[in-house]
């Protein structure tokens, strides 16, 4: 079994660079179904939830070469099978993209419920609806899903929920379908807007991502031949970003879009560090203990969920009482447990978490429950004092390329061992 140990506290001090954004490149991945022919994405996250969706989509007739370890090309001009690898696609969230481009480009697909974080109930409703306004025929059987259809046509669509999954998914089954196909109550994440820009860039017509109606006017076919780079990690940035905050340090985070990082950024400046936008990197430091602050988490352009943890070791440490409330998961505090094994008082109430700020944390063997709850204990092992040692690293794996060698760089002492 591997863990990592780290050993605090250390202020990060130094430069990072951010990877490709996990939740853009997850679904750039299968968007890439629609193509019959030849594309080539860079900037490409190395970490296993990508490494997983080439296997799928390998199994589904696609011919993929890493021209680096960032970029790959893919040849998708024949597709051999309608039928994903159950195993594989309930290994990971983001298999659901799968649906909406094989039904976009094939007219079929059979494919495993998607697994991903245990947050609570992550029902795909709203991905069937979607699919199902364009004139798929959808069912759910033992854990499998079918859907087919003849020729998606497009269809106005107005989502009950905001869901960034749902978004996505509809869009890219759009993009093929004969006619016009308008979402409404979009999700408004970059990672949307990057998808569309990807799509658009390999022919299709999609108008209005990154605002809550999304427009998809149905083109005959997309003609791939290009290459795309996906866009900086806006939760990667911002994980490190707090980490400057939660261990008093001062780091340059490079290759992010700080735009991207507003919610973040105002945070960070209410618990009394500073933060300097300095166009496409961001400079923060911190050199007293954070104020308290509240947070409610929101989709984008609120404070993102998948910060909410990372937020809360900086609050665990804060001067005062803060509170946080998490309005998209069900289930986000499990990694509270592991914070006050570490010294922090917090206690969690279903959707709301009470943070009493203590001066200190210290080391303690704790176990990640999904991957942003590992990268906050990553983040409390390096500003608590002792040894930490963090188990379940297949969860920061999902989504953080090379976390250790990151951390390292920039002054912490962090080593991966396997027991
Ligand atoms: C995406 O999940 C991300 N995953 C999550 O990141 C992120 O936490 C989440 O969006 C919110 O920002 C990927 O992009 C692969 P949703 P997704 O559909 O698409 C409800 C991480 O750590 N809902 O926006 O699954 C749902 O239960 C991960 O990187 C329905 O009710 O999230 C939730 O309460 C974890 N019916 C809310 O909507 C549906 O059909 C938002 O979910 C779909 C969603």
């Amino acid at each position: 079994m591997e863990k990592l140990v780290v050993t605090g506290p250390t202020p990060l001090k130094g430069e990072v660079t951010i990877s490709g954004a996990k939740n853009a490149a997850v679904a750039i991945l299968p968007a890439t179904l629609l193509i019959d022919g030849v594309c080539t994405i860079e900037n490409i996250p190395n970490i296993s939830d990508i490494k997983i969706s080439c296997e799928i989509l390998e199994q589904l007739g696609s011919k993929i070469t890493w021209n680096n370890k960032n970029s790959i090309t893919i040849e998708n001009s024949n597709l051999t099978t309608t039928k994903a690898p159950l195993d594989l696609t309930s290994k990971f969230r983001a298999s659901y993209y799968i649906i909406g481009a094989m039904l976009g480009r094939m007219g079929e697909i059979e494919v495993g419920m998607p697994g991903g974080c245990k947050l609570g109930a992550r029902p795909i409703d709203q991905h069937i609806k979607g699919f199902e306004l364009l004139g798929a025929n959808v069912t759910v059987e033992k854990g499998t899903i079918y859907a087919k259809a003849k020729k998606l046509k497009g269809s106005p669509i107005y989502m009950d929920i905001v869901s960034v999954g749902a978004t996505i998914n509809v869009m890219i089954a759009s993009v093929l379908a004969k006619g016009t196909t308008i979402i409404d109550n979009a999700a408004k994440e970059p990672h949307i807007v990057d998808v569309a820009n990807f799509l658009n860039t390999m022919g299709a017509d999609i108008r209005g991502a990154g605002t809550d109606v999304i427009k998809i006017n149905g083109v005959e076919k997309l003609h791939g031949n290009s290459t795309y780079s996906v866009v900086p990690d806006q939760i990667e940035a911002g994980t490190f970003m707090l980490a400057a905050v939660a261990t008093r340090g001062d780091l340059i985070i490079k290759n992010c879009i700080t735009k991207h990082l507003e919610s973040i950024t105002a945070k960070i400046i209410e618990v009394g560090a500073n933060v300097e936008d300095n166009g496409d990197s961001i400079h923060v430091w911190c050199n007293k203990r954070p104020n308290k602050a509240n947070i409610k988490t929101l989709p984008y352009p609120g404070f993102p969920t998948d910060l909410q943890p990372q937020m809360g070791v900086v609050l665990s440490l804060a001067n005062g009482t803060s509170i946080i409330n998490e309005s998209i998961w069900e289930s986000r505090f499990q990694y509270t447990d592991e914070l006050n094994k570490m010294g922090a008082k917090i206690t969690a109430q279903g959707k709301t978490a009470f943070f009493e700020g203590v001066k200190k944390l210290y080391g303690a063997p704790v176990y990640s429950s999904d991957l942003r709850a590992g990268a906050a204990l990553v983040i409390a092992g390096t500003a608590a004092n002792g040894v930490t040692e963090i188990y379940n690293l297949e969860h920061i794996d999902r989504g953080y390329e090379n976390i250790e060698d990151k951390f390292r760089k920039i002054g912490a002492k962090i080593e991966r061992v396997n027991e």
